[in-house]
């Protein structure tokens, strides 16, 4: 087949255009909101008019079907609240340069997915979850945005959703192609990363509750501060977990919610996400054993009580190893001695799909190793030759 570099970028380029944030290239696409939906249906259109048969399941996850047993190669297009233009875009539009090339060639079948909310608006990778039958639709439904908003009402926004379902036997494996969006390419000059496995996750929200009060009248010694019971639990973590972490290891309190969030009143209430990550899954589990206990200790320390929502997350998992030797070799012939082999420290897609179907991913460069956030780019000509790649890795699985 014979790729489109152009047509490749300026459809990257119109994705972008739906939620464009003003600030460089960011982005604000998060599932299911009305900006999102549109970009959804647009990219339905380009599916259609690349021959494919178009599909949304009942969660919004879009396909785009060669209408034969073929390979599947996508990501996901929603945002993080602040966003940049490439992460999961840019392996959507990979996919779909690759499956209109492909047709225009008469070479083999490959279909394209977006799934949603893989930016875990609700969930961890709920499409995806959803998708290869992680989590059923029915449990999806009843999560919760940092708003309170269920998936069940946010997805209803949706009218395609609910069409015939696509099943995972339609395909044989899935290929998805990504920025990297950490240094590791971009401080060692390679341009394209070949990886061979993606680290686990756990995700928890917790609530703190202490008591509400007068900020000018409250003695220190009587107060039940949430925030307060917040800051000691997070030292306590911190301490905790360096006992038993690599440098590898990363863990996040990433959303925090202190209420009333008023200069004058002892916080009654804080609610927070927490969020470890690993390669190795007993390392995650002691994490979480060593969270319930430092839970359990703050709460008898500061007078307040600390309710844990179940802990979320996903396994550690390795890639396919006859996808990764396609995608060694076409780096190889693509770019001599500019490849490596890495581990994927973010989550991806890919983690979902890996115990399903013969998986692969494939990496560019993070332009400063920036991610998740307004300022993330990639150069132009690294974007171009990560799809030459991909393609060539496509042909010959
Ligand atoms: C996915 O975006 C992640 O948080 O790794
Ligand atoms: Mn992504
Ligand atoms: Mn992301």
């Amino acid at each position: 087949m014979t790729i489109n570099p152009q047509r490749f970028l300026a459809d990257l380029h119109t994705l972008r255009s739906f939620g464009a944030s003003g600030v460089g290239k960011g982005v604000v696409r998060p599932a299911y909101s009305a900006v999102e939906i549109a970009s959804r249906r647009w990219l339905a259109s380009r599916m259609q008019e690349a021959g494919l048969e178009v599909r949304f399941d009942a969660l919004g996850n879009l396909f785009g079907l060669a209408g034969e047993k073929s390979l599947l190669v996508g990501s996901h297009s929603d945002s993080q609240p602040e966003g940049g233009w490439l992460d999961g875009a840019l392996g959507v539009i990979a996919g779909l340069e690759i499956a209109r090339a492909s047709k225009e060639a008469g070479g083999p079948p490959i279909s394209v997915v977006s799934f949603q909310d893989e930016e875990g608006r609700f969930g961890v990778l709920t499409g995806s979850d959803v998708w290869t039958g992680r989590m059923a639709l029915a449990d999806a439904d009843r999560l919760t945005d940092t708003e309170g908003q269920t998936l069940r009402s946010a997805r209803q926004r949706m009218k395609e959703g609910g069409g015939k379902s696509v099943t995972t036997d339609l395909f044989t494996g899935f290929l998805e192609m990504h920025i990297e969006q950490g240094p590791v390419l971009d401080e060692s000059s390679d341009r394209i990363g070949v990886v061979t496995n993606i680290v686990g996750i756990r995700n928890v929200k917790v609530t703190v509750k202490g008591r509400q009060n007068h900020a000018g009248t409250t003695p220190m010694h009587l107060r039940r501060d949430a925030f307060q019971a917040l800051v000691a639990l997070n030292a306590r973590l911190n301490e905790e977990f360096s006992k038993i972490v690599t440098p590898a290891t990363v863990w996040t309190v990433g959303h925090v919610d202190v209420h009333p969030n008023a200069s004058s009143v002892v916080p009654g209430r804080v609610s927070f996400s927490l969020q470890w990550r690993d390669a190795d899954k007993a390392r995650l589990q002691a994490m979480e054993e060593i969270v319930r206990q430092t839970c359990t200790e703050i709460a008898q320390a500061c007078g307040v009580a600390v309710e844990m929502e179940p802990v979320m997350g996903i396994d550690p998992v390795a890639m396919d190893v006859r996808v990764q030797a396609a995608l060694e070799q076409a780096s190889e012939d693509l770019a001599p001695g500019q490849w490596r082999q890495m581990p994927s420290g973010a989550l991806h897609d890919a983690a979902n799909v890996a115990p399903v179907l013969p998986t692969g991913m494939l990496f560019v460069p993070s332009i400063g190793g920036i991610s998740h956030a307004f300022d993330e780019d990639t150069d132009e000509e690294d974007l171009v030759l990560g799809l030459e790649v991909l393609a060539r890795a496509a042909e010959a699985l």
